[in-house]
């Protein structure tokens, strides 16, 4: 079988997400009882990150590290990456020496490149397309608290241009819910991304009519990295678009509440929200080291779930 690569939710099937978020939650449970699970021993995933990252980086050593391999960081600041090698002659020299690559890059394409010249396993760390790692998360946080997303709500509230917005807008058709996007004009989802959301996503442009009634609340920050310079504009045109008490009184009353982090208090979400009892953005950042040692461990061929591929 060809080499399987993590760029995008839709790159696995339902199937194998469903399976993956069901490991992850085993994997979280084995580790809260102190138990040790290594099987990667001898391995190494190299990290790419272009861009910072706390999460990221973390959760992805110290996954590797729990399962009993090794985690190299790079910076292209300090390899060749920075000096004008290619991304191709880049992946086809590091794929020879580790098992598994995780990038965190600009332009997606630059993740299909490498993923096309690597001889193992690419996953996406976030671009400014898809951050389908922390939707692994977000997906394994609601379906501890609900067994499944079938039938639920969620509206994603602010720029619903960004990585984010894209990478929910794949869950909702892929675990079946409703996506309701909350933006305002010349922030909504791209006419291409629309579609991939297919008939399980709408595009809203205020957020009361977003949460109205909704099971989950998601709001991210409104300048993603890279974007810097158009932070005052973004301000002002997404300030409406905060989630705050008055917003969440009309979603649903046991409504949850996420934020892949990091948050910006008193921009895209009041400290009232984040810090309140809806909240579950902290266990939604644990999870990301459960998820993608669930994520490593399939996409190595290992553990219980890799025996889907290709389901
Ligand atoms: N949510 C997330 O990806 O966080 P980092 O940027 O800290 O990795
Ligand atoms: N949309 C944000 C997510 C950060 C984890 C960004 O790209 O900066």
């Amino acid at each position: 079988m060809s080499v399987r690569h993590f760029l995008r939710l839709s790159d696995f099937s339902p199937v194998e997400l469903r399976a993956l978020l069901q490991r992850a939650i085993a994997l979280k449970q084995i580790q809260h009882a102190g138990e040790r699970y290594a099987p990667c021993a001898g391995r190494t995933l190299a990290m790419i990150f272009e861009k910072s990252s706390t999460r990221t980086r973390v959760s992805f050593e110290t996954g590797m590290a729990q399962l009993g391999g090794h985690a190299l960081f790079l910076s292209p600041r300090d390899t060749q990456l920075g000096r004008g090698e290619s991304i191709e002659d880049t992946a086809k020299v590091i794929s020879r020496m580790v098992d598994m690559v995780m990038i965190r890059t600009f332009g997606h394409d630059n993740l299909v490149r490498f993923a096309a010249a690597s001889r193992v396993p690419v996953i996406n760390g976030l671009s400014d397309d898809h951050h389908p790692c922390q939707l692994l998360a977000d997906l394994m946080t609601a379906t501890e608290h609900w067994g499944d997303l079938r039938g639920k709500t969620v509206a994603y509230i602010g720029d619903g241009a960004n990585n984010m917005a894209h990478s929910w807008m794949e869950a909702a058709r892929i675990f079946d819910f409703q996506l309701r996007i909350g933006s305002p004009a010349g922030y909504a989802p791209t006419a291409e991304m629309l579609r991939t959301g297919d008939n399980h996503v709408t595009v809203q442009h205020t957020a009361s009519a977003a949460v109205r009634g909704v099971h989950l609340i998601v709001t991210d920050v409104w300048t993603s990295m890279g974007q810097e310079k158009e932070t005052a504009a973004r301000k002002a045109i997404l300030g409406p678009f905060q989630v705050n008490a008055d917003l969440i009184a009309s979603a649903a009353p046991d409504a949850l509440f996420m934020h892949c982090l990091p948050a910006h208090r008193g921009e895209e979400v009041s400290a009232e929200v984040i810090d309140g009892p809806q909240s579950v953005v902290w266990e939604e950042a644990e999870n990301r080291l459960h998820a993608q040692k669930a994520l490593m461990e399939f996409l190595f061929g290992i553990g219980p779930v890799a025996a889907l591929q290709g389901d």
